[in-house]
């Protein structure tokens, strides 16, 4: 590979060549992994959201790449911890882009309900616990909003200083708003910024007069979903948010 590294994962690297960025997956990652994070980031290209151009989805030196539009600036996450004064300007930005995300329908998007289900089905937890999991989430209602699903300010870039785009789109849906919202709570928790997480979810609330205790429903739910694929460090966090959810009805 030629080109800067902008980003380098455990399994992934990110690089720029010219006026692209290339997103280079490791050997591990399934050729239907992929072809899915592309096919979402194609579908949400089309209702008009701010993403980057998918440009080549390819296999580079044997493994596969997802070649997009290369935006040039800092990501929101700089951002926040460059001007930490401007906190209140970049959260709302944030909340307004999720919202705007909200807004947009795409029908063809894997179903939220759907995906909750089978994540749960494989969570690991007993049985006693995904009864009453898979109970919760069909009790939930059942939206058609886009939800980008991994939404946070390190996918958030500004282009400019106003413009933000929208990338990492492999955990893309269509379903309830509030379920991504709760995701989004917990990945700021699970970061251990408590206090950006706490002031995300009030003002997320304030904007979309929602309230905070519906979002506090799909938590369980949500950290449930994450248990199958995510790091093995961050196991114990979404086990907690499950077991605390539980125990709390008794
Ligand atoms: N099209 C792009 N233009 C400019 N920079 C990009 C682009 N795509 C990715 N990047 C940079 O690479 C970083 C990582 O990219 P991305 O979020 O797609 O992968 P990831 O964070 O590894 O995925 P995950 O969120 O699953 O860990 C971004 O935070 C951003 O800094
Ligand atoms: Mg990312």
């Amino acid at each position: 590979m030629t080109g800067e590294i902008i980003a380098s994962r455990p399994n992934k690297t990110v690089f720029r060549e010219g006026d692209q960025a290339v997103k280079l997956f490791g050997a591990d990652y399934s050729a239907a992994d992929v072809l899915n994070e592309a096919l979402g980031q194609a579908r949400v290209q089309e209702t008009g959201l701010p993403v980057p151009r998918l440009e080549e989805v390819c296999k580079r030196d044997g493994q596969w790449a997802i070649v997009s539009e290369f935006i040039e600036g800092p990501t929101l996450a700089q951002a926040m911890q460059e001007q930490p004064d401007r906190l209140e300007h970049w959260l709302d930005l944030f909340v307004t882009l999720q919202q705007e995300v909200h807004e947009r329908r795409s029908p063809r998007l894997t179903q939220m309900h759907d995906k909750f289900h089978r994540k749960i089905s494989f969570s690991g937890l007993d049985a006693t616990a995904r009864y009453e999991l898979h109970n919760r989430l069909d009790a939930m209602p059942r939206h058609n909003k886009i939800c980008h699903g991994d939404f946070i300010p390190s996918n958030v870039l500004l282009r400019g200083e106003k413009t933000p785009t929208l990338i990492d789109w492999a955990h893309v849906t269509q379903g309830n708003a509030s379920a991504d919202a709760a995701k989004t709570y917990l990945l700021l928790l699970l970061r251990a910024e408590t206090e950006l997480a706490e002031q995300y979810l009030k003002l997320y609330c304030k904007k979309s007069d929602t309230a905070r205790q519906y979002i506090g429903k799909w938590l369980p739910v949500v950290a449930a979903a994450q248990l199958q694929t995510c790091r093995e460090e961050d196991r114990a966090f979404f086990r907690g948010q499950v077991e605390q959810a539980i125990e709390a009805r008794g």
